[in-house]
């Protein structure tokens, strides 16, 4: 089975700041850093380090040197990638002092991509191999069409939730990894369980990965249900926490690993990546993850 992540490449610019600025406010950051990231080339970073072999397919702008430099250190296959004339996709980042969040995106390359070309990439992909999707560029719903009719195995991370997620035919979709807003976007439930039970309803094909903060995971398939927590660990900066468990849970599914201890292995890594900061900086390589000795988090 090869992999194939089609995503979003981004420079991030992640400010320090004491609190997430208010609207209206004008606040001051003890610290400026920039990193690479986006949803895409952390997932596809977080494939590698956990051990997978991957395509990663996008486009870059005239920008992107740093962006394409980390693909190759991190054994990220980019023969498939393309450079555009415009500005790489970039994120502007505000950290709090309690490690919280918030983010601004400007797509500029990642929302390039044309229909040539994404025919062009899946040309190399048949039937069996694993299409990995976020929502941070354009013509997801083409991508699914033409990955189903390919029979590829497709999983999607709904995020960021917009619209276009909504154009996407789920019912071609295998795997579906999202949070619990996300789950609340897509089924109108607030509950997990109750997330759980419509999307089982609703996408009965679907082996779906809940992410509940705090709560930790829950994956069903075929009626199925698992569970794993979360580690305690000191949160410096949740950025790309779910892009590395998305990432390290695929590299498990291509070895063959049980789902429980895929859930295992990619909560320890997302646990590893929240205890510091940055996006791709802050994803541990495979030999840490298995070495790591946290302790669960009581429920
Ligand atoms: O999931 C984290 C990522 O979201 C950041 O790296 C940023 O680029 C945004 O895409």
């Amino acid at each position: 089975m090869k992999i194939l992540n089609f995503g979003s490449l981004n420079i991030d610019f992640v400010y320090s700041v004491e609190h997430i600025v208010s609207p209206g406010e004008t606040i001051s950051s003890s610290q400026l850093n920039v990193y690479p990231g986006g949803k895409g080339l952390n997932q596809s970073v977080a494939l590698a380090r956990g051990g997978a072999s991957v395509f990663h397919a996008g486009m870059l702008g005239e920008d992107g040197g740093m962006l394409r430099k980390t693909c190759e250190e991190n054994h990220v296959d980019i023969s498939l990638l393309r450079t555009v004339e415009e500005r790489s996709g970039n994120a502007i980042i505000q950290v709090s002092a309690k490690g919280q969040n918030s983010i601004v995106l400007f797509g500029g390359a990642n929302r390039k991509n044309d229909k040539e070309y994404i025919d062009e990439v899946l040309s190399h992909f048949e039937e069996g191999d694993l299409l990995l999707l976020q929502n941070e560029i354009n013509l997801l719903d083409y991508l699914i069409e033409l990955a189903a009719q390919r029979k590829m195995k497709i999983a999607l991370n709904p995020s960021p939730y917009d619209e276009a997620v909504e154009c996407c035919d789920l019912s071609k979709i295998h795997w579906l990894l999202l949070n619990e807003v996300e789950g609340y976007q897509i089924t109108g439930e607030q509950k997990p369980d109750a997330i759980l039970g419509q999307i089982q309803k609703r996408y009965p094909q679907l082996h779906t990965v809940l992410t509940l903060g705090k709560n930790g995971v829950i994956y069903q398939a075929d009626l199925q249900r698992f569970t794993h927590g979360i580690y305690n660990v000191p949160v410096v900066d949740t950025t790309a926490a779910g892009d590395t468990f998305t990432g390290y849970f695929f590299a498990g599914i291509a070895r063959g690993d049980s789902p429980q201890e895929c859930l295992r292995v990619a909560s320890i890594a997302s646990s590893l990546t929240v205890s510091r900061k940055g996006a791709i900086p802050s994803i541990p390589w495979r030999d840490e993850v298995l070495g790591a000795d946290l302790p669960l988090a009581a429920p």
